[in-house]
């Protein structure tokens, strides 16, 4: 088959996971898949043993940000069936991103025989259960050597696994930024640019300060509408209960699939959801008038995560120390990864 990717494969991992300790991100699959693209075209791909890649210091990406990335998770059932989420939304969301950054599109049979490959010669990476769940990072960059600006002739895709647990251990507190912005309209937050988290990281920095875990972005245009967390979605539960989520239509935020993994089940559980704007000064009043419920993020690593504070210009607001609809949400969530309740749509489901 055209895609069919050379094989290289690595030695044997030399001790078994402690899936419990794991940090998020820090250990790595044994294989590495890399697709080329060349001279107008993709080439065959490769699995080839995890290890540092040579690159030329006129890497175009590492100068102009031609870079993305996408998130997924693949997980085991107690009967052994393993499978991954949602692939073929993230592939789609990653050719949304490559078109705004002038990339080629990656061609569906190409991503899901490297991810399909990758995943045969990972058989010693099982998740134990529900909560722990194999990461699966492709990563798209310009390779060009040259220092022209414009968009590179030459591409590399990489796709490896990492095995993982929560991505949030503790309490999270958010940090609203009211000085620096994420995205404008026109520009890039909607789509997975490894750019728009390098902008993120000194309000992160700020955010540890006080005492946050994570930074709550305003619109670039009023500093007053919520758009998301640096790492989430954003949904607000409203007394009734309602959720309220931030629409996508300004541009300005990520079509997390996750948010929208979260907006079917609540449909399916009968709570009201509602895309439209939160100010944050309503937000607040909400919560000291005991109208706002909860506050959770939503996202691939980090899959529902309640919020325990929000920190706004040097007050901290606390929110009730329970989250029954986060809590009813996560629980529908692994309903669906364990098969006990329909996806909105049968290939959420990829068996591998
Ligand atoms: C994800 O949720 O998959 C992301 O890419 C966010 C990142 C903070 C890990």
């Amino acid at each position: 088959m055209k895609w069919s990717p050379e094989i290289h494969a690595a030695p044997p991992r030399p001790q078994p996971l402690i899936w419990e300790q794991l940090p998020f991100g820090r250990v790595f699959s044994r294989h590495l898949a890399v697709a080329r693209y060349e001279e107008g075209t993709w080439h065959r791909p490769r699995i080839q043993p995890m290890a540092e890649l040579p690159l030329h210091p006129g890497t175009s990406a590492l100068h102009y940000g031609q870079a993305l990335f996408e998130g997924l998770k693949a997980y085991i059932r107690p009967d052994g069936t393993r499978f991954a989420f949602r692939v073929k939304d993230h592939w789609q969301r990653l050719n949304h991103s490559a078109e705004r950054l002038a990339m080629p599109p990656v061609p569906y049979e190409l991503f899901m025989e490297m991810l399909l490959t990758l995943f045969r010669m990972e058989e010693d990476l099982s998740p134990p259960d529900l909560s722990y769940a194999l990461y699966i990072r492709p990563v798209y960059f310009a390779t060009d050597p040259w220092l022209g600006v414009r968009p590179s002739e030459s591409y590399l895709l990489l796709i490896y696994l990492t095995p993982v647990g929560p991505y949030y251990t503790g309490k999270v507190r958010a940090y609203v930024e009211t000085e620096m912005s994420r995205a404008a309209p026109g520009g890039t937050g909607h789509i997975k640019m490894a750019g728009n988290y390098a902008g993120a990281l000194l309000s992160g920095k700020k955010a540890q300060q006080v005492g946050c875990q994570v930074s709550l972005w305003l619109d670039a245009q009023h500093r007053e509408y919520i758009e998301e967390f640096s790492t989430m979605n954003v949904f607000v539960v409203m007394k009734g209960p309602r959720l309220i989520t931030p629409p996508l239509k300004r541009g300005t935020i990520l079509p997390g699939i996750t948010r929208d993994t979260v907006i079917y089940l609540a449909q399916t559980l009968g709570i009201a959801v509602e895309e439209q704007e939160i100010s944050i000064y309503e937000l607040i009043e909400g919560i000291v008038h005991g109208k706002v419920r909860e506050v959770f993020g939503t996202g691939t690593a980090a899959t529902i995560t309640p919020l325990q504070a929000l920190h706004h210009e040097g007050k901290l607001w606390e929110l009730p120390p329970t989250h029954p609809i986060a809590e009813e949400l996560l629980k529908a969530y692994r309903e669906v990864l364990r098969g006990q309740q329909k996806p909105a749509q049968s290939d959420w489901i990829w068996p591998i």
